[in-house]
C-alpha cells in the first residue's frame, strides 16, 4: 500500500509567555527585515528534523519519544540571526547551550537505532522568528534576553496549508499519568 510520508521532526516548546515575547519580537524584526512573522503557537526549537518518514515508522518514533528521559534544562536566548538561504531570521544564544548539544547527539544516536541518519551539518539551536526575510535584523541581539526553561520532548507532524505550517504535537515524554 502506498501511504503519503508523514513530514516529522522533534522539537522543544517554550511555554506560553516565553512564545507570546517571542512572537511580539518577530512583529517588530518583520518589516525591518522585509518577511512575515511567525505566530506564537509556532515558536519552537527542532532538535532533530526527519523530513517525510512513512507512516509504518510512526509508531517507533512514538515509543522513543515516551519513553525518552524526563528533561530539566534552560535556555538563554540573547542573540538574532540570519540564514540567508532559507531566509530566516531566528532568535537563539551567543554561547553554546550544551544541554541542547547533549540532547542533540543523544536524540540522533537513538534515532540511528531505527535507521535515521544525522544531518551532516552543524546543529544551531533556534527559533525561527521571520520566513522570507531580505535581510538580517539590525540589531544582533535580542533587546531583551529570554530565559525560559524546557520540560518536555515532543515529536511533531508539520502540515503546509494556505497560511504555512501548522504543527501538532503527536507525543511526548511527560508523564502518561
Ligand atoms: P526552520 O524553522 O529553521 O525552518 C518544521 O519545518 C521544523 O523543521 C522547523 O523548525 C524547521 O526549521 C525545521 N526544518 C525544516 N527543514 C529542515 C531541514 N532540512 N533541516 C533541519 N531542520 C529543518
Amino acid at each position: 500500500m502506498v501511504t503519503v510520508p508523514r513530514r516529522l521532526f522533534f522539537a522543544l516548546w517554550p511555554d506560553d509567555a516565553s512564545r507570546r515575547a517571542l512572537a511580539a519580537e518577530a512583529e517588530r524584526l518583520a518589516p525591518q527585515c522585509g518577511g512575515y512573522p511567525l505566530p506564537a503557537e509556532n515558536m519552537h526549537i527542532t532538535l532533530a528534523f526527519l523530513g517525510g518518514v512513512d507512516a509504518s515508522r510512526l509508531e517507533a518514533l512514538v515509543d522513543l519519544t515516551r519513553a525518552w528521559p524526563a528533561l530539566d534544562g534552560e535556555w538563554t536566548l540573547d542573540r538574532l540571526g540570519h540564514f540567508p538561504q532559507p531566509r530566516i531570521v531566528w532568535a537563539g544564544s551567543r554561547t553554546p547551550n550544551a544541554e541542547l548539544t547533549t540532547l542533540n547527539a543523544e536524540l540522533w544516536r537513538a534515532l540511528g537505532r531505527h535507521g535515521f541518519t544525522s544531518p551532516q551539518r552543524d546543529f544551531t539551536p533556534h527559533v525561527s522568528l521571520v520566513r522570507q526575510a531580505d535581510r538580517a535584523a539590525p540589531e544582533s541581539r535580542l533587546p531583551a534576553p529570554l530565559r525560559w526553561r524546557f520540560d518536555h520532548l515532543a515529536l511533531v507532524e508539520s502540515k503546509l496549508d494556505d497560511d504555512g505550517s501548522r504543527y501538532r504535537t503527536l507525543a511526548d515524554n511527560r508523564s502518561q499519568g
